[in-house]
């Protein structure tokens, strides 16, 4: 990535005074916790998984082994259902009229408030009609919806009765959503008529449609009604989720799982081949997603909680839908865009509702940073308590800027790292309780074990640069990829034996401090989406005037990482604007929207080895305009190659 993004800052933001006293962890509380987890991880765990309901309470809490074949089973004796905690224990204490979402439209017009009492009643219907049409404890139903109420529905209404989620982003193309439900062979798809980001309107059910011509497992369709656009209703397999709801059994009960019963799937990119299904159990995600939304952003009881991510992503998962409802908050759900009807919308919603605590991604706040300050300063903004940061590296710019308009230096700033594997945030610092160094994500969580490794796997210690991994387990992990193991073992566990290998790199300063500097692998992380090049690769070869492409990510001002692609034409065919934006278009349709390729080469050759293998570095460099740095490049096949695409680099 762009260097001048992570260019080192020594500066240090004490912990502001006020955050410290407030919050409810301390210095020496953090200190206790750390020390507590890594002495006895049994005892500290064994009790930290009293914050959600279980119906039957673990005796065994950490089973868990790096090695061979890699078997990761938390509190594996303990029964629960992820709903209860959410939904029922609310209501048994008292929370019952709280509000648990706060929806804000697409439309400034639009908002709806849904208390822990009308959020149960809604999962419960939907849970017992799902049950009626057949679906239950272990089937995989597909979630393919818009930032409404009901896609959280949906998500607890399968946790309900035992189905395994598998969201797929609303932004997603039918190809893209065909293939996810076919490697999770759903049996169930729930969507909408359409969704809404930004003033336009999306698709939903007729891309659904489309991708479910080649889904012959999926037998029943349930579909929300939102913008009331007319789409076509499959009969026999498309229901009216309302209809539905009317004549269910207002009385669901949870269906008792076991701690390391599959809770849901989650696709996310990798290096090679399609993406991977993240398989996340039940116990371990609870309560990881409890505690970490708990510790990481204060919450305390009566605030009012944004995160601004969509529930596509493992960020909606964890802290828009499980984290805060687990702890009974108010959690805002947002279904429009930072720059809709114009780009001071964050902030007004700031103020309209009194948010508290408000967690985004880098490439939001860069995107508003460059429209100065006055959009923000329109606003009070003085609700605010805390500011959290998503997704890939904040740069100290962004961060500053985050820190000094948006929360007046007023807030602290949590960068958060984690990962869709990692299941809840894994390095973060803790508000009030670690000094804030801009660009850095600070320090590990209690229980979680960070290192560094050189490229032999050799464990780096003090002050250095390497591959991050983490040593032991952590609740939250991901337990496998879905029906694939030796995926998982190969993936994560294979480069460095014995460790989980996340796929960064980071640096580690004199204090311990962990600076994440992005991906070392061949996924790219653009707008805070993480794609993997070979997806983007495969879209292009796919088209039939392509012969070859190669993907490489390059620096990008707003979006942290852009799409640059490399296309050698087939043999006959001409390069032409009108090509260009054909294949443009092509990317997205097959993917999505974020998959937009920024730039495209056409590349009479590729610079490979002689054994054919891309030099995917070489590319990097070019696509950067790095073109000092390009190194040896005298095992090529054919060095020519290079000076042709150094000569025709874009933009
Ligand atoms: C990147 C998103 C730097 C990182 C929760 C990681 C970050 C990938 C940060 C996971 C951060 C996420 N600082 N980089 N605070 N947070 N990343 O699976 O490269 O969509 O591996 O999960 O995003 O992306 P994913």
């Amino acid at each position: 990535m762009d260097t001048h993004l992570h260019a080192h800052h020594d500066e240090v933001i004490g912990i502001k005074a006020d955050a410290a006293a407030r919050t409810h962890v301390s210095v020496e509380r953090r200190q206790a916790m750390v020390r507590e987890a890594a002495v006895d991880p049994n005892g500290f765990w064994g009790k930290e998984a009293n914050r959600i309901s279980w119906m039957v309470k673990p005796s065994k809490i950490k089973n868990t082994s790096f090695h061979d074949d890699v078997q990761i089973k938390w509190f594996e004796d303990g029964i629960l259902n992820a709903s209860v905690s959410c939904l029922d224990r609310h209501l048994e204490e008292g929370r019952g009229d709280r509000v648990a979402i706060l929806w804000e439209g697409d439309d400034p017009s639009m908002d709806e408030r849904v208390t822990y009492r009308e959020l149960y009643n809604r999962v419960c219907r939907l849970g017992s009609a799902m049950r009626r049409l057949g679906i239950g404890k272990g089937d995989v139903v597909t979630i393919y919806m818009p930032m409404i109420v009901d896609a959280a529905v949906a998500m607890l209404a399968c946790a309900r009765i035992g189905a395994i989620h598998s969201v797929v982003f609303g932004g997603f193309s039918p190809d893209s959503l065909a293939s996810r439900i076919q490697d999770g062979n759903s049996v169930a798809l729930i969507t909408a008529d359409e969704g809404r980001r930004g003033g336009r309107s999306v698709p939903l059910k007729a891309n659904a449609d489309q991708a479910l011509l080649e889904c012959p497992t999926v037998k029943h369709v349930i579909v929300a009604r939102n913008t009331d656009a007319p789409v076509n209703m499959h009969p026999g397999r498309d229901h009216w989720w309302a209809t539905l709801a009317r004549h269910a059994d207002p009385v669901c009960q949870p269906e008792p799982m076991n701690a390391e019963d599959p809770m849901f799937i989650l696709y996310t990119s990798g290096s090679t081949g399609k993406p991977k299904g993240v398989l996340h159990t039940t116990g371990g995600y609870m309560v990881w997603a409890s505690f970490t939304h708990e510790v990481v952003f204060d919450y305390r009881p009566g605030e009012i909680y944004w995160c601004t991510a969509d529930v596509g992503w493992v960020t909606g998962h964890t802290y828009i839908v499980y984290g805060p409802l687990a702890n009974g908050a108010t959690t805002l759900m947002f279904e429009g865009v930072p720059s809709y009807p114009d780009n001071s919308r964050f902030w007004q919603v700031v103020d309209k509702h009194q948010v508290n605590i408000f967690y985004t991604a880098p490439t939001a706040i860069r995107a508003l940073m460059r429209e100065g300050e006055k959009p923000v300063k329109r606003w009070r903004r003085d609700s605010l308590r805390l500011l959290g940061s998503v997704g890939e590296p904040i740069n100290p710019e962004a961060w500053l800027w985050y820190y000094r308009v948006v929360g007046e230096e007023r807030c602290p700033v949590v960068d958060t790292w984690w990962q869709t594997e990692t299941g809840g945030i894994l390095i973060s610092p803790l508000p009030g309780s670690v000094a804030q160094k801009p660009g850095s994500a600070t320090l590990p969580l209690p229980g979680v074990k960070p290192a560094l490794v050189d490229n032999d796997g050799k464990l780096l210690e003090g002050a250095t640069e390497g591959n991050l991994v983490i040593t032991d387990s952590w609740p939250g992990q991901m337990r496998t990829v879905f029906g694939d193991h030796e995926r998982f073992i190969q993936t994560y566990f294979s480069t460095f034996k014995g460790m989980y290998f996340t796929g960064d790199g980071a640096r580690r300063d004199e204090d311990g401090y962990y600076w994440i500097t992005g991906r070392v692998d061949d996924v790219i992380n653009v707008a805070g989406h993480r794609m993997g090049t070979a997806e983007v690769e495969s879209a292009l070869v796919a088209h039939p005037k392509v012969a070859e492409a190669a993907v490489v990510g390059m620096p990008h001002e707003i979006k942290g990482q852009g799409i640059y692609c490399y296309v050698t034409l087939n043999a006959g065919e001409e390069p032409s604007d009108a090509l260009l934006a054909e294949l443009r278009n092509w990317v997205r349709r097959e993917i999505g929207p974020i998959a937009t390729p920024d730039a495209i080469q056409w590349a009479p050759g590729l610079p490979k080895t002689r054994s054919g293998k891309i030099m995917r570095r070489i590319l990097r460099k070019i696509a950067a305009n790095e073109l000092d740095g390009l190194g040896d490049t005298s095992t090529l096949a054919d060095p020519a190659v290079v000076d042709d695409l150094v000569a025709n680099r874009v933009m």
